[in-house]
């Protein structure tokens, strides 16, 4: 059999120990009740993926009520919600799976009806460039100080409910990335203008979850935080402006950095002369001074090992622990023949899927999700395009 290094165990710098190198990616299932509360059908979607991967990132949660981004989201915006937290960290961590909780607020990127009724908020009133986007409204330095004070009570709430970490979604074009960006904020006041003023939203969302862990979780405990390394408006955010970002966050001493990429081998959407792939790129930035979550397209051990042969310490798998639940466990078990990469909309129930988030993959990512009733695209379709997650649609 061969050895896969993936399935060797991971030691973060603060003690925490993976069973092994493989991370869930962070999913909405779309499945949350209206206001907010988890629904069975999210726990038993879960309960039927924990065990295997060394580490299962949730689907985001809002940390304040207009921060929501989507129908179906869960909330982390109250204790009343410690309870069903604490449902989606149990299911997860059977057999030494460890859970992290992925918070956001989406800013721009929701809308008046999501939040029935209620105005969109972002750094600036400048409304996204995609169809149908509504212009917000810029927040008031008072409300940026109380979403910080948002992050870290969910932050609170998460290790209430025993998950092993947070990890902060400054990707995907929600309000943490909304801050960085020369696009969405063109504040004058000390949130805006120059690049460090930009970065002092982030950076300060960074410290006050940082205080909060320090004073009520573990040693163990991780924060993680996802970026998005380019952005295709102009102005937008470069790969310099990534790399300089990452240069703070690891002198801010995160546990791990996680990017958001739909292939792993993309190489620069802005730039065609920069041949060298994304997440090589990071890695030289990372220098081995914080570990990189890679993900994007992998499906076989053999497109894991690779990701691991060229730097990456730990893999993310989105789409195919969908299909595939027991990825890990075949692996292990030498039964590699037997992993599902097409899934047949029959074996929805099977797999625990929720309905809502069958109705979302077989729409939004009809193509991407490989039902085996139609034709199998092929894997590469996001090396030259984004993926819907990354926010941009062309
Ligand atoms: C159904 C679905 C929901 C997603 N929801 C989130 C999310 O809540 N947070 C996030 O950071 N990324 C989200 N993503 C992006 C994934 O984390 C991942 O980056 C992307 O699917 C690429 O990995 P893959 O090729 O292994 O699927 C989602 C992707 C899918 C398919």
């Amino acid at each position: 059999m061969t050895k896969y290094t993936f399935l060797e165990g991971y030691r973060f710098s603060n003690g925490l120990e993976l069973k092994n190198r493989i991370v869930m990616a962070p999913m909405t299932t779309m499945s949350s009740f209206h206001d907010g509360h988890v629904t069975t059908d999210e726990v038993n979607y879960y309960h039927r993926r924990g065990g295997g991967p060394g580490m299962i990132i949730t689907a985001v949660a809002n940390v304040s009520e207009d921060g929501k981004g989507f129908e179906g989201a869960f909330s982390a915006t109250d204790d009343r919600f410690i309870p069903d937290l604490t449902k989606i960290a149990t299911a997860i961590k059977q057999d030494g799976t460890k859970a992290v909780l992925q918070i956001f607020h989406a800013g721009r990127m929701s809308n008046s009806r999501v939040l029935r009724g209620t105005q969109t908020v972002s750094a600036s009133a400048i409304a996204a460039e995609r169809p149908g986007a509504e212009t917000p409204r810029a927040l008031t330095e008072p409300e940026i100080e109380q979403i910080i004070e948002d992050f870290g009570e969910a932050t609170l709430r998460a290790i209430k409910a025993g998950f092993d970490g947070v990890e902060l979604h400054g990707a995907n074009t929600y309000l943490l990335q909304q801050f960085v960006s020369p696009h969405s904020n063109r504040r004058t006041d000390q949130w805006g203008g120059s690049f460090e003023n930009r970065l002092r939203f982030p950076l300060a969302v960074v410290k006050k979850v940082q205080e909060v862990i320090k004073e009520n979780g573990s040693k163990t405990f991780l924060l993680g935080y996802r970026v998005s390394p380019e952005e295709f408006e102009t102005p937008g955010i470069r790969l310099e402006d990534t790399f300089a970002l990452i240069e703070k966050l690891k002198q801010a001493k995160i546990d791990y950095l996680h990017v958001s990429i739909g292939h792993i081998s993309r190489t620069s959407m802005n730039d065609k002369t920069n041949l060298v792939p994304i997440v090589e790129q990071m890695l030289a930035v990372l220098n081995n001074e914080l570990p990189l979550i890679g993900v994007g397209s992998m499906e076989t051990p053999a497109d894991v090992q690779k990701a691991m042969d060229d730097g990456l310490e730990l893999v993310a798998l989105g789409r195919e622990l969908i299909r595939e639940p027991q990825w890990v466990q075949k692996v292990m078990m030498n039964d590699e023949a037997s992993i599902r990469y097409t899934i047949s909309p029959t074996d929805f129930e099977e797999l625990a899927i929720p309905r809502a988030m069958q109705t979302y993959l077989t729409s939004v990512y009809k193509e991407q999700i490989h039902l085996s009733t139609d034709a199998k695209p092929s894997s590469d379709a996001f090396l030259a395009s984004a993926a819907p997650m990354e926010g941009y649609k062309k």
